[in-house]
């Protein structure tokens, strides 16, 4: 896909290497997501749930594009014990004030890499029993074991290191309106 013209001003003239999933793109399927979650949920509480910082752009979308009554909450979450076995715990930096109990609850997240913060943050969120816990990631690499939660994917996604929509490298690309992979 072209790269677009307003993309090196937005990356103060880093070039990106190739647009994974444009704007119209995302726009299309973000809007299919709306209307199959407004299906899923025929009745009862839902709680958007969107994990910081990624999810930020991805949950204001999807927000607007589910047609039933819903509430929105964030986490904020950190893997303690830093380094590369992922043996440490997460640990809830924001935890939403809202209520679960009774709940459904949609986790919103950008991107499913090994699935491991997701893991964890599920067996913490189940302990409050909510009515149902199911999660909505706009993007999985599919490598994680399988997670019967995973229940609404927006894109396969390649296994490279992707950024924009909300994701990042070193905390910037985030504003990027497409998906694309760093050069
Ligand atoms: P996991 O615990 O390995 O599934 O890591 C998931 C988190 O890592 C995501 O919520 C992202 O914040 C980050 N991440 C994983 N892959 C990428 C990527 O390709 N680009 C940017 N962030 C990523
Ligand atoms: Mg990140």
């Amino acid at each position: 896909m072209t790269i677009p013209p307003d993309a090196l001003r937005r990356t103060g003239g880093t070039a990106i290497k190739r647009v994974v999933f444009g704007q119209q793109a995302i726009a299309d399927r973000v809007r299919a997501m709306g209307r199959e979650i407004t299906e899923a949920y025929p009745a009862g509480d839902l709680l958007l749930l969107g994990l910081l910082k990624g999810s930020f752009i991805f949950m204001a979308d999807l927000a607007r594009a589910i047609e039933r009554p819903l509430q929105v909450d964030f986490m904020v979450a950190s893997s303690y014990g830093q380094g590369t076995t992922s043996s440490g715990n997460v640990r809830l930096l924001y935890d939403p004030a809202t209520d679960l109990a009774g709940k459904h609850v949609l986790v919103v997240e950008d991107i499913i890499d090994t699935g491991r913060t997701l893991q964890r943050l599920l067996s913490l969120l189940r302990a409050r029993q909510p009515a149902s816990l199911g999660v909505c990631a706009l993007l999985d690499k599919k490598i994680a074991p399988p997670t019967p939660e995973i229940r609404f994917v927006g894109f396969d996604c390649p296994p490279a290191f992707i950024v924009g929509y909300g994701l990042d490298y070193a905390e910037d690309y985030r504003h990027l309106p497409f998906v694309a992979e760093l050069g």
